[in-house]
């Protein structure tokens, strides 16, 4: 088997591992890869962005699939351009992505459906959203509507923190384009929970949950981030409350997805805020999340491949069993960039004496 990899982060680095676990025979290429996952398998200088070039890759290199790592493909359309050439892809269109690529849409969606999710407004004037905070109270949430690399989301503890916000998203547009709408969102208090299922757009399997780290420093103080660290298993999440997860949010998710005709294939990612009235949305990602995906895949017992195999083939997931874990536990941490997540130095090495066991 040869499999294409798009991406060069901790995820796809796990993604590459996980597959040579599952078919130590199967021939992976990854663009653009890393200097780790380089170790382990043949890394080629095409960017995750450039969709033509990545065609070509996978026409050239004749993959049997693509598994796409980050969104940026996913919402420049990969999934659609690689099915219209005819090659099997793992992800969801550009259609389907916008349950990540727009807090909107997502946001829309859960209401129309009855899916528990904190409720929001949306405003594209200064003046309507600092109503919005005034008549909402504190603590608030503020959201840039687009894509903002896990960084566009504010939870503002006075109106002073809401009001400056407010002012550099909409007024200095600090996240260009995905900073022209935002949301006011009502605060939820909890645990969280990352949730991971691969989908046929109707049947899913899900993965074992892990837990984010989202505050840049210790003791959850400092900005939101991409996420700084993750583990698994977490002890909160019991059987039940999976359960109800599944039932009460994933499962009418992919339906309200299949019904808006634009069905989600590939890996929904939801992220649970655990509040006192029940488990509730608080974003979704269409794609595996890092860095969790590190700390969940050690963790699987059963192989992943003819999961992702098959979502990418366009078959049916129905009759796959539940995936199996090991024993123990596993964490993943992040090594940030001088500078994060505001403004990261990029470029800088980083020399380990060792690969971790087992990688
Ligand atoms: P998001 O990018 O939407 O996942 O938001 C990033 C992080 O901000 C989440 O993981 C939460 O820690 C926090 N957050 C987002 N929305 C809310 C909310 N409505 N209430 C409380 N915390 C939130
Ligand atoms: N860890 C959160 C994300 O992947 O967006």
């Amino acid at each position: 088997m040869k499999i294409l990899v798009v991406g060069g982060g901790g995820r796809e680095h796990a993604l590459v591992w996980k597959f040579l676990q599952d078919d130590p025979a199967c021939e992976i290429v990854v663009a653009p890869g890393n200097a780790g996952i380089a170790q382990i398998a043949r890394c080629v200088p095409v960017t995750a962005t450039d969709i033509p070039a990545l065609l070509e890759l996978a026409r050239v290199e004749e993959v049997d699939f693509t598994m796409v790592g980050p969104e940026a493909p996913l919402a420049g359309g990969i999934v659609e351009k690689f099915r219209a050439a005819g090659l099997a892809i793992f992800g969801p269109t550009s259609q389907a992505a916008r349950i990540e690529t727009s807090k909107r849409f997502a946001k829309e969606l859960m209401l129309a459906n009855g899916i528990p999710t904190a409720g929001a407004t949306f405003h594209d004037s200064l003046d309507s959203a600092k109503a919005a905070v005034h008549a909402a109270g504190t603590p608030v949430v503020i959201k840039a509507s687009g894509l903002a690399g896990g960084k566009g989301v504010v939870v503002a503890q006075s109106t002073e923190e809401a009001e400056n916000a407010i002012e550099s998203m909409l007024g200095e547009r600090v996240f260009d384009q995905a900073g022209s709408e935002i949301l006011i969102e009502e605060f939820m208090a909890g645990e969280e929970l990352s949730i991971f299922v691969i989908t046929d757009g109707e049947n899913f399997v899900m993965l074992p949950p892990a837990q984010d780290h989202k505050r840049l420093l210790d003791s959850d103080g400092g900005p939101n981030t991409g996420g700084m660290g993750a583990y698994s298993p977490v002890s909160l999440a019991s059987a039940g409350t999976l359960k109800t997860i599944a039932d009460t949010i994933i499962r009418p998710t992919l339906k309200a997805m299949k019904s808006a005709g634009s069905p989600f294939t590939g890996l929904l990612y939801a992220g649970i805020m655990l509040t006192p009235s029940g488990p509730k949305v608080v974003e979704f990602n269409c794609r595996f999340g890092d860095p969790e995906t590190e700390a969940i895949l050690p963790r699987l017992h059963s192989p992943l491949l003819p999961y992702v195999q098959a979502v990418a083939n366009g078959e049916s997931l129905e009759g796959f069993h539940e995936v199996e874990c090991k024993p123990g536990h596993a964490v993943t941490l992040v090594l940030a960039a001088s500078g994060y997540p505001a403004k990261p130095r990029l470029g800088d090495a980083v020399q380990f004496v060792a690969a971790p066991p087992g990688m």
